[in-house]
């Protein structure tokens, strides 16, 4: 949910800070601070808001080798600099800064104010920092009152602490990600490897309950529950200096919604040959399953129909935060399919981990390096769009539906006819992506832009992109956009239909078409506003945005007009397309 980011080496630390913090900042953007260490004595510098163009000049810091940060995404307390991290200690001997919720804080905290602690901010971080120095008044050291201080915290969390001496940085992990990177002449240790792939792939990736500790250029690896010392296994990521720059465009949204006119295709590089254990897998399993939350979420359910459709498996898409129910129901025999952009999702790894505790089998499609739930996988698989920058979901959400067709389609023995579709998709959409196609969709953004209410109809292999849909529109404008099965309408939706009301229609040349018109115009009948995403006009339509014809994969196709109104609109609105209020990239806690 958080970033945070510590650097150890022979630069200078406020700077080589700073470039990291930029690459983490969609991990959440409403606060940052940042501290450095010299001479015995550690300066702060936090601010609220994004970290924008700032740079370390601006920060006033002494030059030093040694500092972190943390950028944050509040859940205790509001959005202050005060509540900003990193937090003190009352003898200002150390900072802390932290990824997480400590589920127990209000009990730690109020048996600390019973021992004279004060507490200057809302936060559970600063319980903490108070906890360690409780720990401090009876133990030898402070890797020692740490490591105590961190056994008592309940829920996922992951902490760094600076020292005002010793060149000393100690994080725990436990939860949320937590990463080193081994650079030449400097020690980083990160939320994520994207923040510091400019300088180096090799990478120690910490599990559960590990600690590490960097003291004096030394730096070693620990379980935290056994205080053990460890042995620290180094990866090489395969990730080249991935930039994350805009490469030209206004914003990440833009550049990443065009990009998919190459990332459609990648997802889908899988040979047969690459696939075939896990094809086989499938095939000798009782019950599929695939989960994902938000954007990944909705991909899950569309691989789950891609699977039943196509290849006749029984497969079942589960909300990663509603998997709490069949946890009794998941065996050895079942298979489950992660679907994650981040892999570090808290509510994906808790699905997996109940599967996992039943000896279910697990897949997963991710895009991100390194992660927690590729590690979790005994099939892991890579969507490969590149660093997905802007908060919104986009290619990231067409590559992983892109390969949940390529599966289901192999297992009926149609691998290269998957790849086919998908590459012709991929050429129509370089069409696609033209002057014609976004003046259409900015003149329907600068129409729809008054409005509050707006409804979207799906059917069969275009429900989810109904729900993924709605929800692009409705993360960016911040409008109330309600994607819903077009046979729900009938139900009760449609009391809601009144005069103008905006009625988005997603239209396949398929078997749900006569369906989807009818209910176009039942809603015409009541005066709605119909907008037809659709491959031919219709009398039907008030409104007509023609998308191309995907066939099979015709829902990759549909979803990008829900992608470019969503960025053309929150421009019409004056909103930040890339940092949308409240959200973050990846959510780290439950
Ligand atoms: C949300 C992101 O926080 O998490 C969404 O804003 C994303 O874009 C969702 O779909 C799930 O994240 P992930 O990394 O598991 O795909």
């Amino acid at each position: 949910m958080c970033g945070i980011f510590g650097y150890a080496g022979n630069e200078d630390a406020a700077t080589r800070i700073l470039n990291g913090l930029k690459r983490l900042e969609y991990r959440g953007y409403d606060s940052w601070g940042i501290a450095v260490s010299k001479n015995e004595n550690i300066e702060i510098f936090k601010r609220v808001g994004a970290i924008g163009d700032i740079n370390s000049k601006d920060l006033k810091l002494p030059k030093s080798g040694i500092g972190i940060v943390h950028t944050r995404w509040a859940t205790h307390g509001g959005v202050t600099e005060i509540n900003a991290h990193p937090h003190f200690s009352t003898d200002k001997s150390f900072v802390l800064a932290q990824n997480g919720i400590v589920e127990n804080y209000q009990g730690l905290k109020s048996e600390l104010i019973q021992k004279g602690y004060k507490f200057i901010s809302q936060t559970d971080t600063e319980v903490i920092v108070r906890l360690i120095e409780d720990k401090l008044t009876n133990s030898e050291n402070l890797i020692e009152a740490v490591r105590s201080a961190f056994l008592e915290l309940k829920g996922r969390n992951t902490i760094i602490l600076l020292e005002n001496k010793n060149d000393h940085i100690i994080a725990v992990r436990n939860g949320s990600p937590l990463v080193v990177g081994l650079g030449k002449n400097e020690t980083i240790i990160a939320s994520d490897t994207l923040s510091f792939a400019d300088r180096t792939n090799k990478v120690v990736l910490l599990e559960n309950n590990q600690m590490i500790e960097y003291l004096n250029d030394q730096i070693k690896l620990f379980d935290v529950l056994t205080n053990n010392e460890l042995e620290m296994i180094v990866s090489n990521l395969d990730h080249e200096d991935i930039n994350v720059d805009r490469e030209g465009f206004d914003h990440f949204m833009i550049k990443e919604i065009v990009e998919q006119k190459y990332t459609i295709e990648t997802a889908a590089q899988y040979t047969e040959d690459e696939l075939r254990d896990f094809l086989n897998a499938i095939r000798n399993s009782k019950k599929i399953y695939t989960v994902g939350a938000g954007t990944a979420g909705f991909a899950a359910q569309q691989i789950a129909y891609y699977l039943r459709k196509y290849a006749g498996i029984v497969a079942a898409e589960l909300r990663s935060y509603e998997t709490e129910s069949y946890r009794n129901l998941f065996s050895k025999d079942d298979l489950i399919i992660a679907v994650s952009q981040s892999g570090e999702t808290a509510d994906t790894i808790e699905a997996l981990e109940f599967a996992k505790e039943k000896g279910t089998k697990i897949a997963s499609i991710v895009n991100m390096l390194g992660s927690t739930i590729t590690r979790m996988s005994d099939y892991p698989f890579f969507s490969r769009s590149g660093p997905e920058i802007c908060v919104a979901s986009t290619k990231a959400f067409t590559a992983q539906i892109a390969w949940g067709l390529l599966v289901s389609l192999s297992l009926i023995g149609k691998h290269d006819e998957a790849k086919k579709i998908l590459k012709d998709l991929a050429e129509k959409l370089d069409g696609y992506f033209n002057e014609y196609t976004f003046e259409t969709i900015k003149n329907l953004a600068k129409k729809l832009k008054d409005q509050e209410h707006f409804f979207v109809l799906g059917k069969g292999q275009n429900y989810a992109v109904s729900l993924e849909g709605a929800l692009k529109v409705k993360e960016i404008t911040y409008k109330h956009f309600e994607g819903f099965p077009a046979g729900e309408l009938k139900h009760g939706v449609i009391v809601l239909i009144d005069s103008g009301t905006p009625v988005f229609g997603i239209i396949s040349e398929d078997e749900n078409k006569s369906d989807i018109l009818s209910a176009m115009a039942e809603v015409k009948s009541r005066g709605a506003m119909t907008i037809g995403i659709a491959k031919e006009n219709n009398d039907l339509f008030d409104i007509f945005i023609p998308t191309i014809d995907g066939r099979l994969a015709d829902a990759l196709a549909n979803v990008i007009p829900f992608q470019l109104l969503s960025y053309f609109l929150a421009l019409e609105l004056g909103n930040s397309p890339d940092k949308p209020r409240n959200l973050a990239k990846s959510v780290t806690v439950k």
